[in-house]
């Protein structure tokens, strides 16, 4: 619209039908002149006839008169002489004035109005169409640098610069190349044709990628020289590449003018081409691009350049962070078996579930939308949303039975075994020795006594191994053997050890050797002691709301074995834990811009439960946004369904879609976010692409949506360091 307003004053200029300055004041002049000839000689004439009428005595006195008359009327001519030109200086200084007031406003940037000046005097006039389109010229050019810069996304800016160009130039239309990354060719972007609509590609190959060496366009040229290439030629003699363009533009006309703009960057690099096509049939070089607007061509392309540099800049930035946030999860991934490829999945599962969201338009997600920004806040916070977990030493989220550490310590237990087996078959044979029972007879009881060491070692190794649930009276049975059976350590177990180990065991005093110590046994240098470090005050900065054990680890052989469920006590549980915790503490310290702002908070929220019971904020459903809660699902659901893990099975689809009814039930998933994974069968496309085809059974999705939620959120419970996940760590 503003390049039409600046076409119009271009038109107005050539078609005005105005005089110079110079021949006003002439016409004015002269026509004062002969007015006031006109006026003395008509006075003249009719007071000579008056005189010649009077009597000859009076005629001395009446020639007096006339000369008194005559010098009044002169003097009168000339006051109204001055007058007028008083008043034409009046008429031609009121149009400068407001001229000076236009100049006043651009001055201060102010593009508001624009005054329209019509005297009819054609410098005044010429000069306040001039300043119409100055100001007009200035206020587009900002505004198309302004918008511009407001593009956040790179297509749609080159988009945007073409048809600013375009439009600017008033040319039939434009394309735009950018230079590739090593610099040695150019390469398509986007074009607008003489319809005014865009298109994304080019026909021929030799026209999308323009190599610079070849020289067989203007573009290439414009790109090389660094400088704007125009030429004027005939449309049948344009060849190769400027060929290709211009037949895709769908350019008309026996003559055409082509415009190649370099966009340069601040230092003068290449960053691409504008190029820009005008039909110039009929039309002289004063009237075509190459006449005064050029120069405006070049300024927009300078701003374009930069708009262009930043968002090249933004994206190889945004590039660069996209790929050291995968780096992160890959590296967990690959940290341990039992993660998999849990941080590839989730983020996969959580896009689909918050595209089924968008989708839906009806129901409780009816109106849930999520911006550009939102999706960039969501792919972030899943890529993330275990990055604590690097913190999470292996040999806890590895642990595979009970007494292990850093090893499986079932070994020295079984090597104390052996010893008591030992010890008892040299107590006999030396018995034997002094003349008691016959050999036959001690190695009858010796075979024996191993007899029932073999069998209550077995039921040590078996209470060694992690289970879902074992049985109290095999606990008993272990702490009976552990109680019974002893061996002699005749060595210092002082020497040869680390330096905590050592400030662990200094703090009880050493027993005289030999010493009878029990096969299994806590012993008070198994606890290590929680430091100041290791706690997490209640009133800590980010609201977690956690039941810290009191001790760092305990690694009793009893207090392991112990273990009802699974391999892991309540210390490596919190461990296990604790990768959630770090988690949000590394994101909230990341200075995430303003658009990313809430990646910790969906990234954080995984292990929340709908009903207040989950870890580590024990927050509420309704006090965690869409986006967490369905972080929640997809992280359940990968883990559920994850065939990567060697400690487990895969769960087959039926049984872990019953799973996820449960948690719908007990308040642990978000029930209208589940209906929604169920009903838009979100589940059935993710185990398409990500599940083994045994695992493809027929799940029970009518049962599980039937499933309400047992109760209403009941909130947090005192004192709950929160519910236990089925998930090892997920
Ligand atoms: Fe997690
Ligand atoms: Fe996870």
């Amino acid at each position: 619209m503003e390049t039409t307003a600046l076409r119009n004053n271009f038109a107005l200029r050539k078609v005005a039908n105005r005089y110079p300055l110079r021949r006003h004041i002439t016409a004015f002049f002269a026509t004062l002149l002969v007015i006031a000839m006109l006026a003395l000689g008509a006075f003249a004439a009719w007071q000579i006839f008056a005189l010649l009428a009077l009597p000859d005595d009076q005629k001395e006195l009446g020639v007096n008169r006339i000369i008194w008359m005559l010098v009044i009327v002169s003097a009168l001519l000339l006051l109204m002489s001055i007058f007028a030109v008083w008043e034409l200086a009046r008429r031609l200084s009121k149009p400068l004035r407001s001229l000076a007031d236009e100049a006043q406003s651009i001055r201060d940037f102010d593009f508001s109005n624009g005054v329209a000046v019509n005297t009819g005097i054609e410098e005044v006039d010429e000069l306040s169409i001039i300043m119409n389109e100055m100001k007009t010229t200035i206020r587009r050019f900002l505004e198309i640098g302004s918008s511009l810069t407001a593009e956040r996304d790179l297509h749609s800016l080159l988009n945007r610069i073409l048809r600013e160009m375009v439009d600017v130039s008033r040319a039939v239309g434009g394309v735009i190349y950018l230079l590739e990354e090593d610099g040695s060719a150019l390469r398509f972007e986007t074009g607008r044709n003489a319809e005014g609509q865009t298109f994304e590609a080019m026909d021929e190959d030799y026209a999308t990628r323009v190599p610079l060496e070849i020289r067989n366009s203007i573009i290439s040229d414009a790109a090389m020289r660094r400088k704007i290439e125009d030429r004027r030629v005939r449309t049948d003699e344009i060849k190769s590449v400027d060929r290709a363009i211009a037949t895709k533009l769908n350019v008309k006309g026996q003559h055409v003018e082509l415009i190649a703009v370099p966009l340069l960057s601040p230092r003068g690099e290449a960053l691409g081409v504008v190029m820009l096509v005008h039909e110039a049939d009929g039309k002289a070089e004063s009237e075509t691009a190459s006449g005064h607007l050029l120069s405006l061509i070049k300024a927009i392309a300078g701003s374009a350049a930069i708009a262009l540099e930043n968002q090249q800049l933004m994206l190889a930035q945004k590039n660069l962070m996209d790929s050291l946030i995968k780096l992160v999860a890959s590296a967990i991934d690959r940290k341990s078996p039992h993660t998999g490829g849990h941080c590839t999945r989730v983020p996969a599962l959580a896009k689909m579930l918050a595209e089924a969201a968008v989708k839906q338009n009806y129901g409780p997600f009816a109106n849930f939308r999520l911006s550009d920004q939102e999706w960039e806040a969501l792919e972030l916070a899943s890529w993330l949303h275990d990055c604590g977990k690097v913190t999470t030493p292996e040999y806890v989220v590895d642990k595979a039975t009970k007494l292990e550490t850093l090893y499986n310590r079932i070994h020295e237990i079984r090597t104390r075994f052996e010893v008591v087996k030992r010890e008892n078959e040299i107590t006999m044979l030396r018995g034997f020795l002094k003349g008691g029972s016959s050999l036959r007879e001690v190695e009858r009881q010796i075979a024996e006594f191993n007899a029932v060491i073999d069998q209550e070692y077995a039921i040590v190794a078996e209470a060694n191994i992690g289970g879902e649930g074992m049985p109290p009276e095999i606990f008993e049975r272990v702490k009976e053997i552990a109680q019974a059976r002893t061996w002699t350590r005749t060595l210092d177990d002082r020497i040869g050890i680390s330096h905590e180990e050592m400030t662990r065991l200094k703090a009880q005093p050493p027993k005289p050797l030999p010493v009878l110590e029990h096969v299994i046994d806590d012993k008070p240098e198994h606890v290590v002691i929680r430091e100041e470090r290791d706690q997490m005050p209640a009133d800590n900065a980010w609201g977690f709301k956690l039941r810290v054990p009191s001790h760092k680890f305990n690694l009793g052989e009893l207090h392991n074995l112990s273990i009802q469920r699974g391999t892991l006590t309540d210390e490596e549980r919190y461990i296990i834990n604790d990768h959630i915790v770090q988690t949000i503490i590394m994101l909230e310290s990341l200075p995430f811009p303003r658009h990313l702002r809430n990646v910790p908070e969906i990234a954080g929220g995984h292990h929340e439960r709908m009903d207040g019971n989950g870890y580590p904020r024990r927050l509420m459903g309704k006090d965690m946004s869409v986006l967490a809660r369905i972080m929640a699902i997809a992280d359940v659901f990968e883990a559920l369904t994850a065939g990567d893990r060697p400690y487990k099975k895969a769960k087959p689809l039926s049984e872990a879609i019953k799973i996820m009814g449960a948690f719908k039930r007990n308040g642990h998933l978000d029930p209208d976010l589940l209906d929604l994974f169920l009903e838009s069968n979100v589940w059935m496309d993710y185990s398409y692409r990500f599940l083994n085809p045994e695992q493809m059974d027929e799940p029970d999705i009518r049962t599980a949506l039937s499933i309400r939620p047992a109760s209403e959120p009941i909130g947090p419970r005192a004192g709950n360091m929160g519910a236990e996940t089925p998930r090892r760590i997920a």
